[in-house]
């Protein structure tokens, strides 16, 4: 999305540990980021870390009169536009709903009329308490929009509800927040990631994918209303619309692939599905056999689950990647043909080209069309234009 300018309210929980990688996330991505603590978050992070990583002061209660000629709440509320409280405690939630201002946090809050999103993290019995329910239907009625917690490793040491989503996924949130809504009611299956294809139990066959591009397209499509199942060999995380299905190696992704097609409005192959897999998966980890001699592998084909697709498809409409090191273009078209794709999504790849990279540059190749560049942008927003496409082509 365009560079903004985000107010960060930090409260006091122990995630305020992980609000430092947030906002220097946020401020590489070209936004302006101004933070405000509240007193309590104060005992997690410090005030120091804040003001390096967003380059401004920060502010809190003890600092609030330090420019005696600005209202410091009143400027930061003009400033903004966009307000995000993570990590949002139970007693700030409370506040918040009821109209409290007792802090610069609150203050600033209700001094903002623009968009304000909530990040809860807490105790899973202080998120499950019918209170804080209570609190969070009443903010969510009034237009706040809420991410909620994660399950995960809470720091009682026990696993529930409650946890901070990781730090992408509420750079998504934020990202994606007011996206408008062009994908709803349409079904998508995306796929991301190298797969794995198993020599034995510890050892694989894989590439360089590192399913960034399958994830922000997810990401981004289930923001823009979709239905969206992420079939992936990646563990990245994702925002809580998305249905994930973890998958390891080629013939496991087709299998999942093949389920979803049947009900599904498009694919998108968006993995790196390796082409060749070892032929014999040893149950045991392969030793050398001696001291000097080398290995020979045989391998057999994968099925292309893309042309398969392709072939099969009725309504769907089927999307591809070609990831090239040369002749991007003419390869490309090739595949487009070949594999009867509606759309194909060509990109150099090399060494820090493409593959784990923020950013890609690529072409939209459509049947009987002029290709579309997309310049160097970040992920996100190739995304963006790619399901933009997909949706102008779906009607
Ligand atoms: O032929 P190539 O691997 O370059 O084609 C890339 C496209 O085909 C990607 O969309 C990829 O997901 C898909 N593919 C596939 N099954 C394979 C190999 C590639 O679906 N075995």
């Amino acid at each position: 999305m365009t560079s903004q300018n985000i107010g960060i309210f930090v409260t006091g929980g122990i995630a305020a540990y992980k609000i430092p990688l947030l906002v220097r996330a946020l401020v590489r991505a070209g936004h302006a980021v101004r933070v405000a603590m509240t007193p309590a978050a104060q005992a997690f992070v410090t005030e120091g870390t804040l003001a390096t990583v967003s380059k401004h002061a920060v502010l809190t209660d003890h600092n609030e009169f330090a420019q005696p000629e600005h209202v410091a709440h009143v400027a930061l509320a003009h400033w903004m536009d966009m307000a995000v409280v993570v990590p949002a405690t139970a007693n700030t939630l409370a506040k918040l709903a009821a109209g409290l201002a007792d802090n610069v946090v609150t203050t600033t809050w209700l001094a903002f009329n623009g968009p304000k999103l909530i990040v809860p993290a807490m105790n899973d019995q202080m998120w499950l308490n019918d209170q804080t329910q209570a609190n969070i239907a009443h903010l969510q009625a009034q237009g706040v929009a809420v991410l909620p917690p994660a399950v995960g490793f809470l720091a009682e040491g026990y696993q529930a509800v409650g946890r901070m989503p990781e730090v992408e996924v509420i750079e998504t949130f934020i990202d994606t927040y007011q996206q408008v809504p062009f994908l709803a009611g349409k079904k998508l299956v995306i796929t991301a990631g190298g797969t794995r294809e198993r020599l034995d139990p510890v050892r694989y066959i894989s590439n360089d994918s590192s399913g960034k591009m399958g994830t922000a397209l997810a990401n981004i499509a289930a923001a823009a209303g979709a239905d969206v199942t992420l079939i992936t060999t990646a563990k990245r995380p994702v925002l809580p619309a998305v249905t994930v299905q973890n998958v390891q190696t080629a013939l496991e992704m087709q299998a999942a692939v093949a389920t979803a097609f049947e009900t599904c409005d498009a694919v998108i192959m968006a993995a790196a599905v390796s082409d060749y897999r070892p032929q014999t998966v040893s149950a045991h980890k392969l030793k050398k056999t001696s001291p000097t001699a080398g290995l020979t592998l045989t391998l057999a084909q994968n099925p292309d689950i893309l042309a398969g697709l392709g072939a099969q498809k009725t309504t769907q409409l089927v999307v591809g990647f070609a990831a090239e090191t040369n002749d991007v273009l003419a390869n490309a078209t090739k595949k487009l043909v070949s594999k009867h794709a509606d759309l194909l999504i060509a990109n150099r790849v090399g060494v820090g080209v493409g593959f784990d990279q923020e950013t890609n540059a690529v072409w939209l190749l459509r049947p009987e069309q002029a290709p579309e560049a997309i310049a160097e942008a970040p992920k996100t927003v190739i995304a963006t234009r790619i399901l933009q496409v997909l949706a102008t082509m779906m009607g």
